[in-house]
Parts: structure tokens; C-alpha cells; sequence
């Protein structure tokens, strides 16, 4: 991994503007399951169709929120891992340093990073399903379900309305202003760090390939190769707690 940490760490250092992108994989290490790796990601494990999306919702509001509550608390019992907290260090070597994450898990803003988007919601974010009144997730303090519960939603005290995760679910539409800043950020940022995406879904699978047409120099971090492999500057096949706790040293110690 040297080499290839090396060319890495001298692309970032002529970086004045970063953009940290960052995918499931980014908090496996924090024990919190990605989507799509075999065995262990969600998708082999539960069913989408039936949980994340509003028909399945509509169908059965108890089993999907059940599954996320199951997440919520999943993550609220996990801490970010030391590579969140590498990339928290980094930030004062860079002019900016964006970070645009798919995840939904909040661990970004919980180990200190501090411009983060997040384009597909957060689990923090309940709100009602009809009108989108926000919930305060305080309400669900001590509400437990396992992977396969099933627990009925609270209902909106506005409207009555029952309370849904506030996560992009598959065939909606991303947030406008998280899309905004991400795509004009990696429109003009210096280089394009990637880190635990299969960088499959769209559109945040298209931001890598914004800033190589544009000639950004892109890093990609992830065990395991992906569509984006091929095409980028440097791959550091390596598991994020380990790779970037050695980047941000290799950062900061060199002159
Ligand atoms: N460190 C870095 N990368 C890792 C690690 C690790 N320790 N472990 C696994 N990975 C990589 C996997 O090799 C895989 O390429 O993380 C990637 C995770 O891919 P997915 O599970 O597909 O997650 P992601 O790319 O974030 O999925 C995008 O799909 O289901 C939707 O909304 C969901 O935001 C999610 C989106």
C-alpha cells in the first residue's frame, strides 16, 4: 500500500480544494453492515423492495419502520472509527474539504467533520409521511426492534400522519440543496477522494466521473475493485480505518 499511499498523499498535497465522497463501506469498520458486500451487506440479507421504498411503507409501515429502527439503534451503539476521525485532522490542510456522504448513519458530523453533505438523508431525520412534518427522534428513545420487527410508526401530532425515516428511499428524489453543493463542489475541487462506495448508484456513482472528465485527479479507497477502478488516479485497496489514518499521517507529517 506505500506506493500507492505515496502518489496519493502528493496529489493531495497540491489540493487546495478537497471533496471526501463516501459510501457504506466508509463505516464498516465501525461495525455497521454496507449494503452490497456478499454474505454481510444488507441487500444479501434483507429485501429492498420490501423496505426501502414508500410503497413498502405503504404496505407495511410496521416492518419498515421496525428496520430502521433497528438501524438507528445500530448506529447510535456504534462510533465512528479512526478514520473518520483522520479525516477530521485533515481538514486544516485544505482551503475546504467538502465531504458528501451516501450515508444515512451521521457519523461524518459525529466525529467532527464540519461541511458535510448528505445525499441520500440521515436516520436522524424522522419526519410524517403524508406531509413531511418533522418528528424529533427523542420520541423513540428506548424503542428497540431486531432486524426482522415489526414496530407501528408514531403518528404525527400535526396531522396525524405516521412517521416515516427521513432517508432517500429507491425512487426518490435526492435532496435538492445536498446535490447542489456536491455537484458544483466536485465541479471545481482539486482532487476527489472516494472512499467504501461500489459506485453503482446513481446519481452519486456519477461525481467520480464528473471530476475525471474535468482532469480532477481521484483516489479511491475500498478493498475490493470496483466500475470505478480502472479509471481512477490511484486506488488504495485497502479498508478505510486503516487507509486513512496512514494518508492524513503521511499528510500532516510530511513537509
Ligand atoms: N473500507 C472501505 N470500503 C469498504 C470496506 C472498508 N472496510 N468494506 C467494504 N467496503 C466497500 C465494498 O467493497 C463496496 O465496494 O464499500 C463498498 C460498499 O458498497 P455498497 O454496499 O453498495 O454501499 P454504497 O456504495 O454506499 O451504496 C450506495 O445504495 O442501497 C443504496 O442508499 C443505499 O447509500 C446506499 C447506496
Amino acid at each position: 500500500m506505500n506506493a500507492e499511499l505515496d502518489r496519493a498523499v502528493a496529489i493531495l498535497k497540491d489540493a487546495k480544494k478537497l471533496v471526501v465522497s463516501t459510501g457504506a463501506g466508509m463505516s464498516r469498520d465501525s461495525g455497521v453492515p454496507t449494503f452490497r458486500d456478499a454474505m454481510t451487506g444488507l441487500w444479501s440479507r434483507f429485501d429492498p423492495h420490501e423496505l426501502a421504498n414508500a410503497q413498502a411503507f405503504s404496505r407495511n409501515p410496521a416492518r419498515v419502520f421496525g428496520w430502521y429502527l433497528w438501524r438507528w439503534n445500530l448506529v447510535h451503539q456504534a462510533q465512528p472509527h479512526s478514520g473518520y476521525h483522520a479525516l477530521v485532522h485533515m481538514q486544516d490542510a485544505f482551503e475546504e474539504l467538502l465531504v458528501v456522504t451516501q450515508n444515512v448513519d451521521g457519523f461524518h458530523r459525529r466525529s467532527g467533520s464540519r461541511d458535510v453533505v448528505e445525499l441520500h438523508g440521515s436516520l436522524e431525520a424522522f419526519r410524517c409521511f403524508d406531509n413531511g412534518h418533522e418528528y424529533d427522534s427523542v420520541g423513540l428513545t428506548g424503542l428497540e426492534a431486531g432486524a426482522d420487527g415489526e414496530v407501528d410508526p408514531p403518528r404525527c401530532s400535526i396531522c396525524g400522519s405516521a412517521i416515516r425515516p427521513g432517508v432517500v428511499w429507491f425512487g426518490e428524489t435526492l435532496p435538492k440543496e445536498p446535490v447542489e453543493r456536491a455537484w458544483a463542489a466536485v465541479g471545481q475541487c482539486d482532487a476527489l477522494l472516494v472512499v467504501g462506495t461500489s459506485a453503482v448508484v446513481y446519481p452519486a456513482a456519477e461525481l467520480p466521473s464528473i471530476a475525471l472528465r474535468r482532469g480532477c485527479p481521484v483516489i479511491d479507497v475500498n478493498p475490493d475493485s470496483t466500475p470505478l477502478t480502472n479509471d481512477v488516479d490511484v486506488w488504495i485497496p485497502e479498508r478505510a480505518e486503516v487507509a486513512l489514518p496512514a494518508l492524513a499521517d503521511l499528510l500532516l507529517t510530511s513537509s
